[in-house]
């Protein structure tokens, strides 16, 4: 059931998702299965307007975004480009709660670029890394901080504008990976000014797996050499003269060979259906549903790993059981009710198609399954 949908941490979906993917998908199979010359005159364009549906999201100019497959793809993509002494023997500072893919890559990556990775441990028994302690480890010896503006595990939230007014002052590259606030929360690359964003389109979006993007702020892209480089990385994709490769002077330059497209088709519906909507209202109906299951955790005497307070919270409202969650989330969907869960932490995210009598099932069956 639709009412008791909670995994927008996850997987967003909005009325109308799965409509609207068969009549995509049927249109690109009718013009990628056509015996003509069609194609890429219907493809290119409408990932075009999936770039630019994002740019409206993040605010971010012409010329800043393009697709990568995910989030780790993308930032893979900026780290290669940098100019390779901006980082050797130099710091990138990440979060020990941050998304634990992104930490992977740049554990091998700092093989070869000669950076130290830095992970800003937790306390103590705590569930999210605390501002004041990342803040205390960035020294001007940061090359790059990524940022996880919103926790996948906790859904804290961090306080962005004091980090990257400190990153500024550090002189490092700023980087934001917004995945779990996308489309959700505002968000803005300018405000604070920001080097670079990642992020994917399927979770808040309601959108596909495949469809992430790269933004990158312009006065960087000028310094980058993407090492995945290839035709579509050129002003003129056309010039195959081998001596003479070029890259283009905006974000195109972080393409390679002939783009995947077919994600950002298939995401672009979501894309069109959110940039219709009312977005206060979307997440008026989000904080009063995270509320309600907040006040509801007190009552049951679940355990809160979300901070209370809205302002320092995604969208999530993340509990610690009394056991693994694995068995409730089970009993849960036996139920009707979408939650997933993280060892003993069992994450709900109401989006759009949750209802208030979806709240309540999920409440009423906590109260069943969750108490220890
Ligand atoms: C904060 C954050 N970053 C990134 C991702 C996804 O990364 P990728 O697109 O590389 O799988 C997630 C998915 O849950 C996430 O929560």
């Amino acid at each position: 059931m639709q009412d008791a949908y909670f995994l927008y941490h996850s997987i967003g979906i909005y009325p109308g998702k799965e409509a609207d993917l068969a009549r995509t998908m049927g249109a690109f199979a009718a013009v990628w299965g056509a015996a003509n010359d069609a194609q890429w005159d219907w493809l290119l364009p409408r990932r075009a307007a999936f770039i630019d549906r994002w740019r409206a999201i993040i605010n971010a100019p012409e010329g800043s975004v393009t697709t990568a497959e995910n989030v780790t793809q993308a930032v893979h993509m900026i780290l290669t480009a940098l100019p390779p002494e901006r980082l050797r023997g130099r710091r990138v500072l990440i979060a020990a709660d941050c998304f634990p893919s992104n930490h992977f890559l740049l554990t091998r990556l700092q093989e070869r670029l000669g950076f130290t990775l830095d992970t800003v441990p937790l306390r103590q028994g705590a569930a999210w890394v605390e501002d004041e302690d990342f803040l205390n480890r960035w020294g001007p010896d940061v090359a790059l901080a990524l940022l996880t503006w919103v926790s996948s595990t906790t859904s804290a939230r961090i306080d962005l504008p004091a980090l990257v007014a400190h990153g500024r002052r550090m002189g490092s590259v700023i980087g934001v990976d917004i995945t779990q606030g996308a489309g959700l929360l505002p968000f803005d690359v300018m405000a604070p000014a920001v080097d670079f964003t990642v992020t994917t389109s399927l979770k808040w979006m309601c959108g596909t797996p495949g469809a992430g993007i790269l933004h990158v702020a312009p006065s960087l892209i000028a310094d980058c050499r993407p090492e995945l480089r290839g035709w579509f990385s050129q002003p003129d994709p056309f010039n195959w003269a081998l001596d003479r490769f070029d890259y283009a002077p905006d974000i195109r330059r972080f393409d390679n060979g002939t783009p995947g497209c077919v994600a950002a088709i298939a995401s672009l519906p979501a894309l069109d259906w959110h940039a219709a909507q009312d977005h206060g209202a979307i997440l008026a109906h989000n904080r009063a549903r995270t509320a309600r299951l907040i006040e509801a955790a007190r009552e049951l005497r679940l355990d809160l790993v979300t901070p209370e307070p809205e302002a320092r919270r995604g969208g999530s409202v993340m509990l610690r059981l009394p056991g693994p969650a694995a068995a409730v989330v089970a009993r849960l969907r036996d139920e009707g009710i979408s939650t997933d869960g993280r060892g003993r932490v069992l994450r709900a995210s109401p989006g759009v198609v949750t209802t208030d009598d979806g709240v309540a099932a999920l409440i009423a069956g906590l109260a069943r399954h969750a108490r220890a």
